[in-house]
């Protein structure tokens, strides 16, 4: 968790009144706001920085719905077993930029994709490369929790099956495994031949968390995993996303800007398929170099 600290010297810019205050949400969105065109993070060191150990590498990514340019050149790099954090108004393309990650947006007719995107050094888009093992090495969890209607012991072993791991002991180690590091196996340990869609919804997103880690990926996609959880099971949720980092890469989409600005260690605002910033979370709250930063953070527009 990162300690933020303000010293007298230092006036409190909008951005850590934000931060302090519980950031802003849509409820001081202006009308009629036209941010004055800026140049996009990409290329621009100090508006994304290099980072020490990326596992992801991102080179001018674009992606066109038919002709709706919905990713423009995006140029960033994700650091290992961090926690990145990409936010920004409803519509700009954080959904469609983590799908590409693990190339879910393959799913999608009609989408074009240019740049390049590397995992451990490796393109993923690459024709050796294999979708299922790429899923594997990165896994997803969805805003909406959707775990299959199967017992919860079923959900967690589905991924181990399709692999051919069948062997009952082994199972068993790996669920109890996931569980417990998805924070809910003392929940549910009575209970796993119960049928998963019997658990509450900050339970079921817990069990998709340990579904995504029964497979071991090195990277974990989540996109707005909190946004339908109560303050208790977001906390929970929190939790579990910091004790993750030790073992996993996480990268994480929310709208929650208190969210983004306590867990995770770098943040990347994005705006109308643009990167405008990435940087350390602290720099981005508490200094951001660009106005759109700043006015969204502080809720100016959304
Ligand atoms: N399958 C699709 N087909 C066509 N257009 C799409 C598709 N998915 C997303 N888009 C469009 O691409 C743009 C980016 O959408 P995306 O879902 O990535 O935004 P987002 O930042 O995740 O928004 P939200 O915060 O509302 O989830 C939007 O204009 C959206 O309408
Ligand atoms: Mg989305």
């Amino acid at each position: 968790m990162i300690a933020f600290q303000q010293t007298e010297e230092q006036p409190m810019v909008d951005g850590e009144r934000a931060f302090r205050e519980g950031g802003a949400g849509p409820s001081g969105l202006q009308a009629g706001y036209a941010p004055a065109p800026e140049s996009s993070a990409a290329g621009d060191p100090a508006l994304s920085p290099a980072i020490d150990k990326p596992i992801l590498e991102i080179e001018k990514l674009s992606l066109w719905y038919g002709k709706k340019l919905a990713l423009k050149e995006i140029s960033l790099e994700i650091p290992a077993k961090q926690i990145t954090a990409f936010i920004g108004p409803s519509g700009c393309g954080k959904s469609t930029f983590l799908r590409c990650i693990n190339r879910l947006n393959d799913l999608i007719d009609d989408v074009t994709i240019t740049g390049r995107i590397l995992f451990e050094k490796g393109d993923i888009h690459d024709p050796s490369v294999e979708i299922n093992a790429l899923r594997k090495r990165i896994g997803m969890v969805f805003q909406k929790s959707n775990p299959f209607p199967k017992s919860i012991y079923e959900n967690v072993a589905y991924g181990c099956r399709i692999q051919g791991i069948h062997k009952r002991s082994l199972l068993d180690e790996i669920v109890e495994r996931s569980l417990r590091g998805a924070a809910i196996w003392d929940e549910v340990k009575d209970r796993l031949d119960e049928s998963a869609l019997g658990m509450s919804g900050g339970q079921q997103q817990r069990l998709c968390i340990a579904r995504a880690i029964a497979v071991e990926p090195e990277v974990i996609l989540l996109d707005e995993p909190c946004s339908a959880l109560d303050p208790i099971a977001t906390a929970k949720i929190e939790e579990l996303m910091e004790d993750l980092k030790k073992d996993y890469t996480l990268v994480i989409v929310t709208h929650n800007m208190q969210q983004a600005s306590r867990v995770s260690d770098y943040t990347a605002f994005l705006y109308m398929g643009e990167l405008i910033e990435y940087g350390l979370t602290r720099q981005l709250f508490l200094n951001p170099m660009k106005k759109q930063t700043e006015d969204y953070i502080t809720g100016r527009f959304g």
